[in-house]
């Protein structure tokens, strides 16, 4: 399909787990991509593998200057930016009075501040592509409180406000910007957790990073009335507890 041709896209995180699965997804629809991350290895190895329509780009989203030399590098191998997918993101587990204050600023740094930096730093180019789609990849924590996930959830929290301010100051240069909250998802960042976390989900299974890259071309390439709202691709997590009816049987 070709439902991102001739589109430019920078995908933060993209190097592995679903930043990965959406980079793929963007040059099998025709997209050009920056793989923008701070992993050089897997970044350069999945841009390679792609061929033409993707590059590495070394970018840590906490850096203005990566920012800034991330998008002069995109406009000048593929032009302007019309599709900027905000996905870096890193989590640090810890109770509120036990997570440090640097670990608390460190998450939010990476989830909050970064994708408030891709923001500002990539307007400018979307506005010179005549307008496009942000997409920040939140989470069901920027939906509800987990337990022992204080910075985590404050920082996806953020970033689902930051995206409806965007998408109202953005609106008129042509730009909408969306929200994407995945549940638990197959990937480094969820290595090692038990597949019992999904257990009293409607859908009880991890899901896919490709499940959330097919909500995130949906989005780009189709979703043209929707701006400064929340997509959920979670297997019905975020849905009620299934605890009662359980009891019932
Ligand atoms: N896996 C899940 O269950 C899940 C659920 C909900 C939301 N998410 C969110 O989805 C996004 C992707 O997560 P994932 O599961 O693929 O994790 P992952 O750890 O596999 O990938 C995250 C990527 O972000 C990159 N990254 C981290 N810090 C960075 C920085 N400072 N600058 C640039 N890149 C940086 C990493 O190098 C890595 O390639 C994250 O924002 C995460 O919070 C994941």
């Amino acid at each position: 399909m070709n439902r991102l041709s001739g589109r430019t896209a920078i995908v933060t995180g993209g190097a592995r787990g679903i930043g990965a699965a959406v980079v793929r997804g963007c040059v099998a629809e025709g997209a050009a991509v920056a793989v923008a991350d701070v992993l050089a290895d897997e970044g350069r190895a999945l841009a390679a593998e792609l061929g033409s329509r993707a590059r590495y780009l070394r970018l840590d989203v906490t850096s203005p200057d990566d920012w800034a030399a991330a998008v002069a590098g995109t406009e000048d191998a593929y032009g302007p930016v019309s599709l900027l997918v905000n996905n870096a993101g890193i989590v640090e587990f810890g109770a509120i009075e036990e997570q440090t204050p640097e670990s608390f600023r460190r998450v939010v740094d990476v989830n909050l501040y970064g994708a408030w930096l891709g923001l500002r730093t990539v307007a400018p180019s979307l506005r010179r592509a005549g307008g496009g789609a942000v997409i920040n990849i939140s989470s069901t924590a920027g939906l509800m409180g987990y337990a022992n996930l204080g910075a985590y959830v404050a920082s996806k929290w953020g970033l689902r406000g930051l995206t409806k301010t965007a998408a109202l100051e953005l609106a008129a240069d042509g730009v909408r910007v969306c929200s994407v909250h995945p549940g638990p998802i197959r990937t480094p960042m969820t290595e090692g957790m038990d597949e019992s976390i999904a257990q009293a989900q409607p859908i009880a299974r991890f899901g896919t990073p490709e499940e959330v890259a097919r909500m995130v071309l949906f989005i780009a390439a189709e979703a043209t009335y929707s701006t400064g709202c929340e997509f959920v691709v979670d297997g019905g997590a975020t849905t009620g507890s299934m605890i009662l009816a359980e009891a019932d049987e």
